[in-house]
């Protein structure tokens, strides 16, 4: 992403390698680790249609505008900002959604490079056999024991951040869409294999109704907020990167359609993830609440117990890794893009400027599973803090400013000029969504759940 008219021209052409690039932009750690965790610690199925409610109303009409910015200003979200806010006769403060983002990003990127480091770790331990047979007991005394030990972490962390380094670095966009595209079926199916799977061994009945039969006397005020949280997290938007995809949008191809098939596949990679892990976590008699480890305990003890577990074991953990990949360089794009164009640096260096930032936030969350452990900030971890902060309060903040400016401030013909909509229904719907629901709605969670801590 050079400049305007380089990325104009570099565009991708069709309209599978922008689904493709963005789908590998969404579904990451997100769906594998972080949705079921969340709907363990948050009662289950309230919580699950709660999240998919956001999705559709709330969510997917912000990361619709989020791509159409993108579209529209061609450059880093800084300014792309500046940009569409001049032409739509707005105040240049508009910029701050892309401050915001390049730094949520940043953020982000620093806990879930800690959280993808376990994933390449898991890799290992699988192959090595540690799981064989083994119990529930020995399969959480493992986590326990990674967490125990900051200096692995470390060099995790650091292994995929140098990965995401190279990518982000060279600009290998071309050949993130070409894996994308190669890697999603294959997730697709080990995912649906192994949710037989696990159905066969676990108790799948339980793990549907925990899933499917909501209860919402389970639902707490917070669990909503977390759960329009996870909507933003999990779409990847509020933190700059769809606008930096939506750089490279097609031309002439409908935004909507394209979000749309996204929005689909990310869900179903959450829902059956879900599927693959609960039935495990119930026959097992795992507290479903657990926690971050939810998944890197239950898997690995399926795994252990299955003929060549360790063998789909390491492949379904390298896939998590891939998945956390893609995402990572989405998280790393908007502020190096920003950095290298702001001060014409060589984009590389600009990376690795980023990359050094976030390797030293992220000693933050490796501490705070050990030497940090009882430190304790509103009662919350300091790694559940830096989650908290971000994923339920920065990235909603940026969904609510992108609906507010693109709902109220840009024009309609610009809007129709990029949306490439054919129904006009569509359009209608769209742009109500965004003025009447979006931005309200947030700011509603966000007083409701909010209110027992302020009072
Ligand atoms: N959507 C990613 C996931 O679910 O793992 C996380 C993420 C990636 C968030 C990129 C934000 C982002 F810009």
């Amino acid at each position: 992403m050079n400049n305007h008219y380089e990325s104009r021209r570099r565009g991708w052409r069709r309209s599978w390698s922008f689904v493709a690039a963005t789908t590998g932009a969404t579904i990451g750690l997100g769906n594998l680790w972080k949705f079921s965790y969340l709907a363990g610690e948050n009662g289950g199925a309230a919580f699950v249609l709660a999240y998919l409610i956001c999705i559709v109303v709330v969510a997917m009409p912000v990361m619709i505008a989020e791509v159409v910015l993108g579209s529209r200003g061609r450059s880093n979200p800084v300014s792309t900002m500046r940009d569409v806010s001049l032409e739509a006769g707005a105040s240049s403060a508009w910029q701050v959604i892309g401050w915001l983002g390049c730094i949520a990003g940043l953020l982000v990127l620093s806990y879930y490079s800690v959280i993808a480091g376990w994933g390449f770790a898991y890799i290992g331990k699988l192959l090595g056999g540690e799981f064989v047979a083994a119990s529930a007991q020995l399969s959480g005394d493992s986590f326990n024991s990674l967490l125990a030990a900051p200096e692995l972490l470390v060099q995790w962390q650091a292994l995929f951040l140098l990965i995401i380094l190279l990518v982000v670095a060279l600009g290998v966009r071309r050949g993130i869409s070409a894996a994308a595209r190669l890697l999603l079926p294959l997730l697709f199916i080990m995912l649906i294999a192994l949710a037989i799977y696990s159905s066969q061994v676990g108790d799948f009945k339980a793990a549907a109704e925990f899933l499917f039969k909501p209860d919402f006397s389970a639902l707490s005020q917070e669990a909503l907020l977390v759960a329009l949280g996870h909507a933003f997290f999990t779409l990847s938007i509020g933190v700059g990167a769809m606008m930096a995809y939506g750089a490279y949008v097609p031309d002439q191809r409908s935004i909507t359609g394209m979000v749309s098939t996204v929005v689909l596949m990310d869900t179903l990679v959450s829902i059956l993830a879900g599927l693959a892990i609960f039935p495990l976590v119930f026959s097992l008699n795992m507290a479903p609440a657990m926690g971050p480890g939810l998944m890197f305990v239950a898997m690995p003890y399926g795994f252990g117990n299955m003929i060549y577990g360790n063998y789909f074991g390491a492949l379904f953990f390298l896939m998590v890794s891939l998945a956390a990949i893609t995402s990572g360089v989405a998280l790393l794009e908007p502020a190096t893009s920003w950095l290298a164009q702001q001060f014409r640096w060589w984009r590389p260096a600009a990376a690795v400027v980023m990359i050094i930032v976030v390797w030293l936030l992220g000693l933050v969350t490796i501490f705070s599973f050990n030497i940090w452990q009882h430190i304790e900030v509103f009662g919350m971890s300091v790694f559940n803090l830096l989650d908290f902060v971000t994923a339920n309060l920065l990235l909603p903040i940026g969904g609510v400013l992108i609906a507010l400016f693109v709902g109220w401030k840009m024009r309609k013909e610009v809007l129709r000029d990029e949306l490439y909509v054919e129904s006009p229904q569509i359009f209608w719907l769209w742009r109500w969504l965004l003025r009447y629901i979006a931005a309200p709605g947030v700011l509603v969670v966000f007083l409701w759940s909010l209110y027992p801590w302020l009072k």
